[in-house]
């Protein structure tokens, strides 16, 4: 298959968009302090985002042509993301979730590059958009710290 490296970074992609769909769906629940709401609404346009980017990742690679993995077991294994930490206290969970906001927006870089290399424009053009999409929710989550 000629973009192989492209789907290998989709899966991968997908399963840290999962994870941290996740982790800040945790957040979401279990958020408390003086800035509850703003966090626990700002953390619920995080989380519903990337329930949209999952679909659309996921049916990019149904696109090229390979089945999709979707299970628990495999995001675990393919994710490099931590767990979520129930007791984090607001902080806490913001640092956690720049960090990595952080890690996705850089794989989504590197991942653009792979796309391109492998005249994949449609797949850069969904790392490009998921890209952008980061970088925003690491300024408004930094913006949240000060
Ligand atoms: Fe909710």
């Amino acid at each position: 298959m000629k973009n192989h490296q492209t789907l290998i970074a989709l899966d991968k992609i997908l399963a840290d968009t999962y994870a941290l769909m996740l982790k800040t769906q945790n957040y979401h629940w279990n958020v408390t302090g003086a800035n509850f709401k703003a966090l626990h609404e700002l953390f619920q346009s995080q989380y519903e985002d990337m329930f949209g980017a999952v679909d659309e990742i996921a049916e990019r690679i149904r696109a090229i042509g390979s089945r999709v993995e979707g299970t628990f077991d495999h995001f675990k294994k393919i994710s490099d993301l931590a767990n979520p930490n129930k007791n984090f206290d607001s902080r806490n969970m913001l640092q956690d979730l720049v960090n990595d906001n952080t890690i996705l927006a850089k794989l989504l870089r590197e991942a653009i590059n792979i796309a391109q290399s492998e005249g994949d424009e449609a797949s850069a053009d969904l790392f490009i958009q998921r890209s952008k999409i980061h970088d925003k929710a690491i300024w408004m989550l930094t913006s949240s710290l000060n």
